[in-house]
């Protein structure tokens, strides 16, 4: 006897006694066990009490037909194959027994070689279909867990990117005398004016985190300059502003967006937008925007904070500050979004406060 065929259990439904036992015993013969029932309903029952492979259903039979049957059979046991057997000879309901499901149609009498081709080949589909479905799942559950991997992965390398910016930023924070709180508070107001212009949240979170680098070029002002105490001399303001292009050097040709947009604030967070600015007089938008947006959020914060060598401004005059700016200084549109926004500024000072004296010198923002 056939090891699967042993394994591959066998329930026969018909009305008719001696059909259902001729069938029976035909498939005993080549190793199949088989179990009879007289109706669907019995035919059923047995489905929920033994694991089965197939069922050879009648469709004439009393109470639930062979086709309903049929359709129990795919909605409860998804996985037992149907085989039809009919006294007649109807196109229509072979056709429509097999859109259903049925592996195959039998015109009865059956013949005992019909009979157990009919079940070899069905029990052979199936045995495949249920391997083909189990090696899809296998793959989908590899794919799954494979871009798992992968998001986290991306996400891990997100973090770390943000994170070098904000380490790259504090080591330019350490020279001087803005603070953490300056870049964290000048980050947000642009990502304010970022969201009120109307870029999507991405751009918007971009051109936030990017701000923080706006500074980054005083890494390469010598301490001489940059820690002075009082007014620099005009020699040792032009290469004050060297910061400017500094930046920009440090941060350009890179593939990362975030670096990208990083050195055009850097380069361009002193501009005006009338041209008389720094590094380049560049006027309007010839001016990216990301730097025209850091130039309006780093004076407001530059203005209404306290350093050592000047009280903060209350806001309504360092707003009054922004508006006299619009079209000299500033980019006059961007300065109604930022002016419009600040019951959400407020918050972010609020959040962002200082904490005691800040140490240093001087902030380029208000030059
Ligand atoms: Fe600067
Ligand atoms: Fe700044």
């Amino acid at each position: 006897m056939d090891d699967q065929a042993a394994r591959d259990r066998i329930v026969i439904v018909d009305d008719e006694r001696d059909l259902r036992h001729i069938y029976k015993r035909f498939l005993e013969i080549e190793g199949y066990s088989c179990l009879t029932a007289g109706d669907g309903e019995a035919a059923m029952q047995l489905l929920e009490q033994e694991e089965c492979s197939l069922v050879i259903t009648d469709i004439n039979m009393p109470g639930m037909s062979g086709i309903d049957l049929l359709r129990e059979v795919g909605a409860k046991h998804p996985q037992v194959a149907v085989l039809m057997v009919s006294a007649i000879d109807d196109r229509k309901v072979a056709v429509k027994a097999l859109q259903l499901g049925a592996f195959s149609y039998m015109i009865k009498p059956v013949s005992r070689n019909e009979l157990v081709i009919n079940v070899v080949n069905a029990l052979r589909r199936r045995f495949l279909e249920i391997a083909h479905q189990r090696q899809s799942e296998k793959l989908e559950d590899l794919v799954q867990r494979r871009t798992k991997k992968l998001l986290e992965a991306k996400q891990e390398l997100a973090v770390a990117s943000e994170e070098t910016v904000l380490r790259l930023a504090k080591a330019a924070e350490f020279r001087d005398d803005e603070t953490a709180q300056h870049t964290l508070r000048m980050s947000h107001y642009c990502g304010i004016i970022a969201r009120g212009y109307g870029f999507d949240e991405k751009r918007c979170e971009l051109i936030r985190l990017a701000s923080q680098l706006h500074d980054v070029g005083k890494i390469g002002i010598p301490d001489a300059i940059l820690l002075k105490p009082g007014k620099l001399t005009a020699d040792e303001f032009a290469l004050m502003k060297e910061h400017a292009m500094f930046g920009f050097r440090i941060l350009s040709d890179s593939r990362a967006t975030l670096l990208q947009v990083g050195a055009l604030i850097a380069r361009g967070h002193h501009e005006k937008y009338d041209g008389s600015g720094y590094p380049e007089g560049v006027a309007g938008e010839d001016i990216p925007i990301e730097a025209r947006i850091a130039a309006i959020a780093d004076v407001f914060d530059a203005l209404t904070t306290k350093r050592v060598y000047k009280d903060a401004l209350p806001v309504a005059a360092a707003v009054d500050i922004l508006r006299k700016g619009r079209g000299g200084h500033f980019d006059p549109a961007l300065v109604d979004i930022f002016l419009s926004e600040m019951d959400v500024v407020s918050s972010v000072r609020k959040r962002f406060r200082d904490r005691g004296d800040q140490p240093g010198i001087k902030s380029l923002a208000v030059e």
